[in-house]
């Protein structure tokens, strides 16, 4: 993805193969069998069938195998998934069993994760405008930490934490002041903008004094995260080192050693050929180097770390499976191919200008490829998944799309525009498919309405 417009950005590469099924964009158990493409074992004929279209499809053993990485490359920290890329009963469910921790920012999302025993003190509380009731929800059901926000939370939680008899381990969302190359809606650490307590103005600092001026607070750490979908490591090395150097002027003037340092998420994720991506180990290897020297140098204790990825967990592993219900050539310029979803179950096209890849699933073509365009069904022309692709030039009606990397930030952002149901999804794992949310009804649609 990039930070321009739409219009700005070159136009996708041809690409060799269209039925290829390039292996870093696509779920890790995702293959071809019998010309149609296979995740977890299972034909997506079988899926479509069985559960309609739109469809969103988790590999379960690409989200768990992501997890899984994440706890070796941070055996020495935390890990705590960001539910907001895609949270739901059974996934809070896999979290808890794969041993991470969660980040939760909103009364709802901790809900879901309390439905299925989630132990609270695995969870970390986020959020710029955390209610009164969702601190105070947060304190009794006893959350592992709570991320300050701004001034006036101090004061709540103080206020909380004595009514409830309790003392709430707290965290500082610090602005270290980054700019990171990411599209603005989803870049978070520069100074101008919502989130957090600003370094360079000595916002952070007096936020550490009020909150130590509170006994009945525990602060254990400094919080920071500066966007998403970040591919270079350099605006978290800065991060970084700038919050480990807060560490060290806490030290020098409360002579208090905060033992915690959460760096929040944002590793970026290939959505097309020749994206780059962030290696795991490489973020967790350079992360801790940086901090140990920045710490060790000024005689303090190395802190505990703790990441919180969101898409490059569920990202990859997340499909979507549309059918094609018309082909209509603009002569001269493209082909819209119109799906049976749109902005309803994918808005990151229309509100980021994301990129996307599809193919065509349910068989293979030798078609010359046809420049094209992914659009929706709702009533608007921004509405597309994919503003630029090339797909077989034999697709009709009927056949079965797949686009990739749909696993974050597409159900958690899906909305029923047009009156649209959302879709099912559907965890696929060693040739079994279960619903693990089932698709909404048009009596869902009118829940709620006099
Ligand atoms: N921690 C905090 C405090 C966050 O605010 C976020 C994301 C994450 C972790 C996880 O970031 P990730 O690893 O997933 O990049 N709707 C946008 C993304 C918004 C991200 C908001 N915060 C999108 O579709 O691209």
């Amino acid at each position: 993805m990039t930070a321009g417009l739409p219009e700005e950005r070159p136009q996708q590469h041809v690409p060799a193969d269209l039925n290829a099924l390039e292996p870093a964009i696509w779920p890790r158990t995702s293959g071809r069998a019998d010309g149609a493409v296979t995740i977890g074992g299972i034909d997506v004929r079988d899926l479509a069938k069985e559960f309609g279209t739109p469809l969103y499809v988790i590999d379960e053993e690409d989200f768990r195998s992501r997890c899984r990485e994440y706890r070796s490359a941070f055996h020495d920290g935390e890990v705590h998934y960001a539910a907001k890329a895609f949270l739901c009963r059974e996934v809070a469910r896999w979290i808890d069993q794969e041993g991470l921790g969660l980040d939760v920012c909103s009364a709802g999302e901790l809900a879901v994760a309390l439905s299925v025993n989630f132990p609270p003190e695995r969870i970390t509380m986020h959020g710029n405008n955390k209610s009164l009731a969702e601190l105070e929800k947060a304190v009794q059901v006893g959350v592992g930490h709570i991320v300050v926000d701004s001034y006036e939370e101090i004061a709540r939680l103080g206020f909380l934490a004595d009514k409830h008899g309790v003392r709430p381990k707290v965290m500082i969302r610090v602005t270290v002041g980054v700019e990171a190359h990411t599209h603005e809606f989803i870049a978070t650490a520069h100074d101008d903008q919502k989130f957090g307590l600003s370094l360079s103005s000595g916002a952070a600092a007096e936020a550490v004094r009020r909150i130590l001026a509170l006994p009945q607070l525990e602060l254990v750490g400094l919080h920071s995260h500066i966007g998403s979908q970040i591919t270079d490591t350099g605006g978290f090395e800065v991060a970084a080192r700038r919050l480990a150097r807060l560490l060290v002027e806490i030290k020098e003037e409360h002579d208090v050693v905060l033992p915690e340092l959460d760096l929040g998420g944002g590793y970026g994720i290939p959505y097309v050929v020749g994206d780059e991506s962030l290696d795991v180990k490489v973020i967790a290897d350079g992360l801790r180097e940086i901090v140990t020297k920045v710490c060790e140098s000024a005689g303090l204790p190395v802190p505990r770390l703790t990441v919180e990825p969101g898409r490059s967990i569920a990202g990859v592993s997340g499909v979507t499976l549309y059918e094609a219900g018309t082909v209509k050539d603009v002569e001269g310029l493209r082909t819209y191919v119109s799906v049976d979803g749109g902005m309803s179950d994918n808005i990151r096209t229309a509100l980021y200008g994301a990129e996307y890849t599809a193919v065509l699933a349910s068989r293979v073509s030798q078609a010359a490829p046809m420049l094209s365009r992914l659009v929706g069904k709702h009533c608007e022309s921004g509405d597309m998944v994919v503003r630029d692709l090339y797909l077989p030039g034999d697709l009709a009606p009927g056949d079965l799309i797949a686009v990739a990397g749909t696993g974050a930030y597409c159900r958690s952002l899906a909305n029923n525009y047009n009156y649209l149901p959302k879709p099912a999804v559907v965890a696929v794992s060693n040739g079994q498919a279960r619903v693990i949310i089932r698709r909404e009804t048009e009596d869902d649609l009118l829940r709620g309405q006099l």
